[in-house]
């Protein structure tokens, strides 16, 4: 096999196959990809631009890459994250892997603890220190530890419990979270994997003085958990044992909702509602490792992306969900996708010839098509999308549902097709844009795991036809450590900057007039 996949024969077949599709116009052509369903979504990619021969070769490349070698080792839990000197076993926290039964039952017996306190939070026997039930959660971390929390407070609006989210180092969020909290009855959830995260710190210790503010020292022993992999930093800073939950580190943060991350939705939803999460994403998992290429959803999904990105030069890729419980799944999937496969080298080290993950973007709809829509209709940047809707209404609004699902589907419908060539310059929408509808039967706990699943194997089909580690995130490092001479320099001491950054920096320091 070439060492590098663009060199495979289907590779090159594939590049030839999309110069033709450029030069014919086949865009009324609906795409051979019969529609799927699983684990209640149906996943429709009549609208993709995939014929038999492309589909065809996009399968050989599958094979000839070996991507079913990477998925046994994948639940064999030996799959390399060679740049952190990690396997990557996040799969385990949802489906025992064939290596090691031992840590299948660690990980079992730490989601039960997690799920009996979370149990206990909810039916009042673990009370806050002056004897009163708990009535807020604050989760406090920020990206893997804040999205998955978030996507699934979002989704499910009927919690008893009110989770507040506390992710940003931006001291008005701290303001209006603390505002009208109560310390008797707020239990306070710190996420972090590696506890050194400047936000999650910064926010947790300005929620400790909060508290003892208001003189609840006592609340700090009793309603300040602790979820993350350095059980020891957490135990350094104060925090017992028995209120920490572990995370192993094998686990990415973009990729730990299925761990005790996932804390502040158990308990705003029950220990039955996270198992029954974990056996969607359980039940995609398993689908993912048995069903043929072909018929394989996060396989078409993967090489539906890749055909549109690296064939077909869609650089920008649209998540739109047609329903406000799914209003976070853009930003949830900026983070999966991007933080995974956004590299410009090989997991060997070697720079990549050509595109990896194009740029993630979206969000609520209908409002984006009174706002960029325009762009995506005439506008002249190429892009794919996902459509992402559910089936039945939440509400005794029923008209309201209808309309969200004609506008759902009329969107991609115009993407795809446009109007007629005849039509006057400035009214034409040539269509032309590639995109799948996933359709949630119905929004509940086991659909959204299948929906997570799916989309995390999805990344790690691509990553690896990109031959990419996409479990590491290097670049973002850079940032951090610039960023702490910058503070000091704001703060006052004598530090050098860059020169391209003085100027602001000594404008903050001496405001001075216009
Ligand atoms: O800076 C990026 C990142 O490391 C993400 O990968 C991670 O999800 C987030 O920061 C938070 O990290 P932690 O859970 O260690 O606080």
């Amino acid at each position: 096999m070439p060492a590098d996949f663009r060199q495979l024969p289907s590779w090159q077949t594939l590049a030839k196959l999309a110069g033709n599709r450029r030069l014919a116009s086949r865009d009324d052509e609906l795409s051979i990809l019969e529609p799927m369903s699983l684990g209640g979504l149906t996943v429709d990619m009549a609208k993709q631009l995939v014929s038999a021969e492309e589909w065809h070769s996009l399968l050989r490349l599958a094979e000839e890459s070996n991507l079913q070698g990477a998925i046994e080792r994948q639940f064999d839990g030996t799959f390399e994250n060679r740049s952190e000197g990690k396997t990557v076993q996040h799969v385990r926290l949802r489906t025992p892997l064939a290596s090691d039964e031992k840590l299948n039952d660690e990980v079992e017996t730490e989601r039960e603890r997690m799920l009996d306190f979370a149990e206990g939070v909810r039916d009042g026997s673990l009370r806050g220190h002056t004897g009163r039930p708990i009535s807020t959660v604050v989760n406090i971390g920020i990206g893997g530890s804040h999205l998955g929390p978030q996507v699934l407070v979002n989704a499910f609006p009927t919690s008893t419990i009110d989770v507040r989210f506390l992710a940003n180092i931006d001291g008005l969020t701290l303001e209006r979270t603390l505002r009208r909290l109560d310390p008797e009855r707020t239990l306070v959830i710190v996420a972090s994997k590696s506890f050194s995260t400047l936000e999650a710190l910064e926010n947790a210790g300005a929620v400790k003085s909060w508290f003892i503010e208001r003189g609840a020292e006592g609340a700090i022993a009793r309603q300040f958990i602790a979820v993350t992999e350095r059980l020891d930093r957490a135990v350094a800073m104060g925090f017992s044992r028995e209120s920490c939950f572990r995370l192993w580190g094998w686990t990415g943060g973009r990729y730990s909702i299925w761990s005790p991350i996932g804390l502040a939705t158990a308990i705003a939803f029950g220990a039955p509602f996270f198992r029954a999460f974990l056996a969607g994403a359980r039940k995609l998992d398993e689908h993912f490792r048995n069903a043929d290429l072909a018929d394989n959803l996060p396989i078409r999904l993967a090489l539906t992306a890749l055909w549109n990105s690296e064939f077909l030069d869609r650089g920008v890729h649209l998540v739109l969900p047609y329903d406000s419980r799914l209003a976070e799944i853009p930003t949830y999937l900026q983070q999966l996708e991007l933080e995974s496969n956004g590299k410009r080298v090989t997991a060997d080290g070697d720079d990549i010839a050509g595109h990896t993950v194009p740029f993630i973007w979206g969000g609520e709809e209908t409002n984006g098509q009174h706002a960029f829509h325009q762009f995506l209709l005439q506008g002249t940047r190429r892009f794919s999308a996902d459509f992402v809707a559910v089936r039945t209404a939440p509400t005794r609004y029923d008209s309201h549902h209808r309309w969200l699902l004609a506008n759902c589907f009329a969107q991609s419908e115009a993407m795809r097709f446009g109007n007629a060539p005849d039509t006057p310059p400035h009214r034409r929408v040539p269509g032309g844009t590639p995109s799948t509808t996933i359709l949630f039967n119905e929004l509940d706990a086991e659909s959204i795991g299948a929906f997570l699943a799916m989309y995390e194997q999805k990344v790690f089909c691509l990553g690896h036809l990109w031959q990419i580690n996409s479990f590491d995130q290097w670049g973002v490092e850079l940032g951090k450590t610039l960023a702490e001479p910058i503070y000091e320099a704001l703060a006052g001491s004598p530090t050098a900057s860059h020169p391209a950054t003085e100027p602001l920096i000594a404008r903050i320091r001496n405001p001075g007039r216009d």
